[in-house]
């Protein structure tokens, strides 16, 4: 009998997601099973309103049928139009041997406020008007009597605003009381949004745990509501709707400043909401933001993503967002407008508080100033609690990433970002201050004001887009392990909402560049298929007028347009290595139109195919230390590999005639490449004797590029991997690498048989490295190799920080390279694995992924002279295992010969490994491996069948 089992059920991605607005959302599960073999043959999806019609034959919505495919592992949904604001539930059945009975799961789904109909493929805002369910409008405060109101007290003018105004409250107390035929409540749904950030409440109850929501997009192209289920918070009597709104992404500081807030997107905040409150009979009401609301400020005196946020209890408003509370003195909201046209259901999760850290020292620096050090580079905020606070008496919170010379918070590096959060006092007791509408990055805070602090009075509370963990990576070295931590905690600091370059200073934008290099790491960390597919609609939104890709997405009016060499091509890597991922061929059919006139419109400013005209700015290999690549060499390369994936993606989408297209022009491009870059044979080319291979300008990024984008002819690659191993190796061994070539270089050194280089630039520790920053104690990693040094200090603070992810493109080898987790070059969504560990000189590594189909893991351990290999397959798929032994003829798996139980088939030997086919289940292969015959080093391809 079968032992497969579906778990992890889906839908878009997300478990259980309340208020989609997809009309045909993707439902995947993953597999489990204890058998070797037991794979899946045949599925069946149902779905309907009433769960008990999922068991008992009762009316369902859809019924696939079953599916005869052994390769599924999700299924778009194809029965009739979705219902807006309804529960979908649906079951999964998955049969192993025909013969047997299925296994299945449950779970559901909720539609939004409008599902607009359609298939499956890009949805974008466009869709979506006219067909418009929102009763609600837009509205904001008054500001005039705010301004009245308001005038700053004493303390507050000396206080810096940086000319921001009050975060605006807005409330409206309506009866939840049953309906006149007394008709009790059943289900109640609040649809929220804002041009800004909004915390609500329902009768004084936090709705959701989303913080800085609804999320950043390019609030003109796109601006993402969310659904919350409130029906346990709506009362019998009065009940208050109550919400704070604040300036945000949307009319805060965001990007390079100084540049006034509000200059991007919009200049005040407002909000948008919807309760739609259902009756047992049936029966609708709603409650919507209109001028019935009513408005105020209150403690929060002004909130920025990049200056901070300042509460001053004077001025808060107690029991403003409770039933009972007398409004009488509030002005009416300001109605703005009714748009609705740019509302879109969020696809990703928010962004949440994902943990909280303790502070590991406390140091009083002055009287009433004390250092905590959190022990961790981090995005987010301190919590403190505060026992009492002398009316007017200012606690203030500055934030750093790391300290100067002299001990103290070293902030130059966060440039125009004010970073600091203020609380004010009244006289009232036991405050716990935590800022909402704001975010740092930092290790360090310095707290003034109060002269008595303990760790228990101060927590860091993490933030960063709910992503759920995906992998883990464990081996023998100690500073490699630490190395990972850092990696992913780069990643955690950086997801907030959108992929951005740092959390510190006056940037943290969402650079394309910094995205792609690093996707292939994320996405072994964690599940990142619903916060990039909200991140490409961004990538999407922000494309230019003639197609273009840009730098930064959300776009951001003002900030380099034009996508340059590499940047711009993230447009077409990252929706690719996605789908090679999740298997979702959406992430292909809604980028193909993009990523065809990208490659168009390179093509038609390069007519000869070496890309010298500029679409936009040139980062070239940004930041590598040594002699620059020269740009075209990086340009041209990048325009051959984004073509290329252009007609993969087409061809995974059937679209031959695209593929083809692509696929021509992809050689040319590389033989253009070879002609005008390469030479071999030719004794003089930089310093190159008779017969030996140069690309143009002799650096280490410019063989990577050719070998990992595949630019040469066969013949040639020995002589490309040859030299970059000679430069690597006379430069320290180390890297001359910028954020491009860096990504590049373990997993083509490995490949082409340098596993044992690429492990020598792992355990480096000089400057450039990763573990040198890592020596000097690092927690994330650096923007620059030299961010610091004992000798030179800080590099320049215009550019130098202490928590950017790009340099940390070296996480995704220790998963495919030093651990062996990893899927074969024509794999889609693991289907095809290929175990191929490096161990160097370690003892033990282990790393295990969650991936679209179940579980792979892989872990080898040294002792002595043997070798032990431990493999997990999941259900559905296959891999190829190169087990590392000396003595080919000496590995045995859980004892036996490996080919006795008939699932794991000899399929070759090779330079230190015996490589074996094997089926879906749990392997654990012994074998000969003595360190004194090290296997000799050579490329892949010398494998003896
Ligand atoms: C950002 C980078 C980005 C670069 C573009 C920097 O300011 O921090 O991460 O890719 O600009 O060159």
């Amino acid at each position: 009998m079968s032992a497969l089992r579906p778990y992890a059920l889906r839908c878009d991605h997300r478990s259980t997601p309340l208020g989609i607005d997809e009309p045909a959302p993707l439902l995947s599960w993953r597999l489990a099973s204890d058998r070797r073999g037991d794979d899946p043959t045949a599925y069946r999806i149902r779905v309907a309103e009433r769960p008990e019609a999922l068991a008992d034959g009762g009316r369902l919505h859809w019924d696939s049928g079953r599916v005869e495919d052994s390769s599924a592992i999700g299924a778009g949904y194809a029965g009739p139009a979705l219902r807006a604001g309804t529960r979908y539930h649906w079951r999964v059945e998955v049969w192993s041997a025909p013969d047997d009975a299925p296994a299945d799961a449950v779970s559901w789904f909720e539609t939004g406020l409008t599902v607009p109909s359609g298939a499956a493929g890009r949805s974008g805002p466009a869709d979506r008007s006219g067909r418009s369910g929102w009763r609600a409008s837009w509205i904001t405060h008054n500001p005039d009597p705010i301004d009245v109101v308001d005038a700053p007290t004493e303390g507050e003018r000396a206080l810096d605003d940086h000319g921001l105004a009050p975060c605006p409250l807005l409330r409206r107390a309506f009866s939840g009381a049953a309906d006149s035929a007394g008709s009790p409540l059943v289900r109640a749904r609040l649809y929220v949004s804002a041009r800004g950030l909004y915390e609500v409440r329902l009768n004084g109850t936090r709705v959701g745990d989303a913080e800085l929501a609804p999320g950043w997009t390019d609030y003109t192209r796109r601006v993402q509501y969310q659904t919350y289920d409130v029906t346990e918070l709506v009362g019998q009597g009065e009940n208050v709707l109550a919400a704070t709104v604040a300036d945000g992404w949307w009319s805060g500081f965001v990007g390079f400043e100084p540049r006034r807030a509000g200059a991007h997107y919009g200049t005040f905040p407002q909000f948008l909401a919807e309760l739609r409150l259902t009756r047992a009979d049936g029966s609708v009401s709603t409650v919507v933001t209109d001028d019935t609301w009513v408005t105020h400020t209150g403690a929060i005196r002004h909130a920025d993503l990049l200056m901070g946020e300042c509460h001053d209890l004077r001025r808060a408003v107690d029991g403003w967002e409770l039933p009972g509370f007398d409004a009488g003195g509030w002005s009416p909201a300001l109605v703005t407008d009714a748009e609705h046209g740019l509302l879109v259901a969020s696809v990703d999760e928010p962004v949440r508080a994902m943990a909280a850290l303790p502070p590991v020292s406390v140091t009083r620096i002055s009287p009433d100033t004390h250092i905590v050090d959190f022990g961790q580079n981090l995005a987010g905020r301190v919590r403190l609690g505060v026992d009492a606070l002398a009316p007017g008496a200012r606690v203030v919170v500055r934030h750093a990433e790391v300290l100067d010379d002299k001990q103290r918070l070293y902030t130059a590096n966060l440039r125009t970002a004010a970073a600091t959060d203020v609380l004010i006092g009244d006289g009232r007791q036991h405050i716990a201050f935590e800022p909402r509408f704001t975010y740092h990055g930092f290790r360090y805070a310095e707290i003034s004001g109060l002269p008595e602090l303990s760790a228990d009075d101060v927590v860091a509370v993490v933030l960063h887009s709910d992503t759920p963990r995906a992998g883990s990576f464990d081996c023998s070295d100690p500073d490699i392990r630490r190395l990972h931590s850092c990696v992913e905690w780069g990643r955690r600091s950086n997801f907030v909402s959108v992929p951005t370059d740092c959390p510190q200073r006056d940037e943290r934008l969402g650079w394309l560049a910094d995205a792609q290099v690093f996707l292939p790491t994320a996405a072994l960390n964690a599940d990142v298929a619903a916060f990039f597919t909200k991140w490409l609609r961004d990538v999407d939104d922000a494309r230019t007028p003639d197609g273009g890709f840009t730098n930064v997405a959300p776009r951001l009016a003002g900030v380099a347009d034009e996508g340059a060499p590499g940047w711009g091509d993230a447009g077409v890597i990252v929706p690719w290595h996605l789908y090679r991922t999740y298997g979702d061929p959406r992430f292909l059919s809604r980028a193909l139109d993009g990523m065809r006139a990208w490659v168009a419109l390179i093509h038609r400013r390069n007519p000869d195919l070496i890309w010298r005209h500029r679409v936009g700015p040139h980062f070239s290999d940004w930041l590598a230390p040594g002699a620059p690549t020269p740009r075209e060499v990086v340009a041209t390369a990048y325009f051959a590999h984004s073509t290329r994936l252009t007609a993969l993606a087409a061809d995974a989408l059937g679209r031959h005639d695209v593929a083809e297209e692509h696929h021509r022009l992809a050689a040319d491009i590389r033989s253009a490449f070879v002609d005008r870059f390469v030479t071999a044979g030719a004794a003089g080319a930089a310093g190159a004797a008779d017969g030996e291979l140069r690309v143009a300008g002799d650096t280490q990024t410019g063989y990577l590029l050719a070998l990992a984008f595949g630019l040469l002819p066969a013949s040639l690659d020995a002589g490309a991997a040859r030299r970059l191993a000679e430069l690597v190796e006379a430069a320290g061994p180390a890297l001359r690498t910028g954020f491009l070539g860096v990504a590049l270089a373990a997993p083509v050194l490995d490949a082409y048989g340098r596993a044992d280089l690429a492990h020598a630039l792992l355990r480096r520790t000089e400057v450039p490295s990763w573990l040198f920053p890592l020596r000097h104690g690092a927690t994330t990693i650096w923007e620059r190799w030299d961010g610091w040094t004992p000798n030179g200090g800080f590099r320049a603070p215009a550019m130098n920080s202490f928590n950017h992810y790009a340099l940390g493109s070296i996480g995704e080898w220790l998963y495919r390279g030093v651990a062996g987790v990893d899927q074969s070059a024509d794999s889609v969504a693991y289907r095809r694995l290929r175990v191929r560990p490096a161990p160097g000189a370690l003892t033990y590594a282990s790393a295990r992924y969650e991936s679209a189909r179940g579980t792979v893991a892989a872990g080898w351990r040294r002792r002595g002279d043997r070798l032990s290999l431990r493999v997990r397959v999941p259900p559905g798929a296959t891999a190829e295992v190169f087990v590392p032994t000396t003595d080919p003829g000496s590995v045995r798996e859980l004892g036996a010969a490996p080919e006795d139980d008939g699932h794991a088939t000899l399929i070759g030997t090779g330079p230190g490994h015996a490589r074996y086919q094997v089926a879906s289940g749990a392997y654990h292969f012994t074998a000969a491996y003595s360190s004194a015959a090290r296997p000799p080093a050579g490329p892949h391809e010398e494998d003896i069948p």
